[in-house]
């Protein structure tokens, strides 16, 4: 039997996405509702980190705490994948304690080559490269917030990073555009990219990228792993940022978003992260609510 991993936003059909998200919904209404729900009790999730997370290790900890299982941290400092453990032995140990494993780490491959070592499915928790999770959750938000996004024109503006590739798939399996606008010699990786590329567009200029879109999303100038580059960043993305003349580029009714951590100042201003059609806070709540969906689908199946 094939396992079934969620490496990338592509990993899953917009069938399973549309199932997915009425079973967030439900899940979500238990959970306001404090009704007990344990479909997976008995099961463990163990979770890698090999960079640092907030919001990830607490959804994906509290969700399966809430479903009814367990969770396990480990970091690279205190396990042995710190001390040179090959990725293949550590995946064939781990998968035969568990159920589910969520993995953050750096470049794809590593994540690429512990799946396929694993007995259980793999959940990716954030690479270079990719970072399905949140976009799922980001996906989610749009459509909690206004309906479907089928059609509809999502701006990208900054880095050409993790967030940015799995907006480009989720905008082919969803069927929306995004207007992107990344800095000279910050470019779209085409090698990331699939061939199809009538889903998105590219601007040199940000403030035209953003012009009718419905949603406005950006991210941190420099991505963990790339903390060297920090100084160089700051200036060449110094236009890179959303602010209010932007947001009035965009439709009125226009949403913004950021994954979080943010940097007011830097990547986003105070006025439009902290204004009115900023959800940020809710697209961060929703990483919980995808993620159970997520967890009780790889671990179950359909329910
Ligand atoms: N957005 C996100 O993945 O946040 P963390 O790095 O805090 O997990
Ligand atoms: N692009 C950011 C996302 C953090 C959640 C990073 O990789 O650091």
């Amino acid at each position: 039997m094939t396992i079934k991993h969620y490496l990338q936003f592509s990993d899953l059909t917009l069938f399973e996405y549309e199932y997915l998200i009425e079973r967030a919904r439900i899940i979500k209404q238990k959970f306001k509702n404090y009704e007990p729900y344990h479909p997976l009790q008995d099961r463990t999730l163990v979770m890698v980190f090999e960079k640092s997370s907030t919001r990830t290790r607490l959804s994906f900890e509290a969700g399966m705490h809430q479903l009814g299982g367990t969770a396990i941290y480990l970091n690279t400092r205190d396990s042995q994948l710190g001390r040179g453990e090959p990725i293949e032995d550590a995946a064939q140990v781990m998968s035969r304690m568990s159920d589910i494993i969520m993995v953050r780490t750096f470049g794809h491959d590593i994540i690429e080559r512990f799946a396929a070592y694993s007995r259980v499915p793999v959940i990716n928790g954030l690479t270079n490269e990719h970072h399905p999770c949140q976009v799922f959750a980001d996906v989610f938000t749009f459509i909690e917030h206004r309906g479907s996004i089928k059609g509809k024109t999502v701006t990208w503006i900054g880095d050409a990073n993790n967030m940015l590739y799995s907006w480009l798939q989720a905008a082919e399996v969803f069927d929306f555009h995004v207007n992107v606008s990344t800095p000279k010699g910050y470019d779209i990786d085409y090698r990331l990219v699939s061939s199809d590329h009538s889903h998105f567009t590219h601007f040199d200029n940000p403030a035209d990228a953003c012009e009718g879109a419905h949603l406005v999303t950006t991210d941190v100038w420099t991505s963990m792993g790339f903390e060297e580059e920090n100084a160089v960043r700051k200036k060449a993305f110094a236009n890179w940022n959303v602010d209010t003349d932007k947001m009035h580029r965009a439709a009125p009714d226009a949403l913004f978003m950021h994954c979080l951590p943010a940097h007011r100042g830097e990547e986003v201003t105070a006025e439009v992260i902290d204004g009115p059609q900023s959800v940020v806070w809710d697209e961060a709540e929703n990483r919980l609510h995808v993620q159970k969906a997520l967890l009780e689908y790889l671990v179950k199946g359909t329910v």
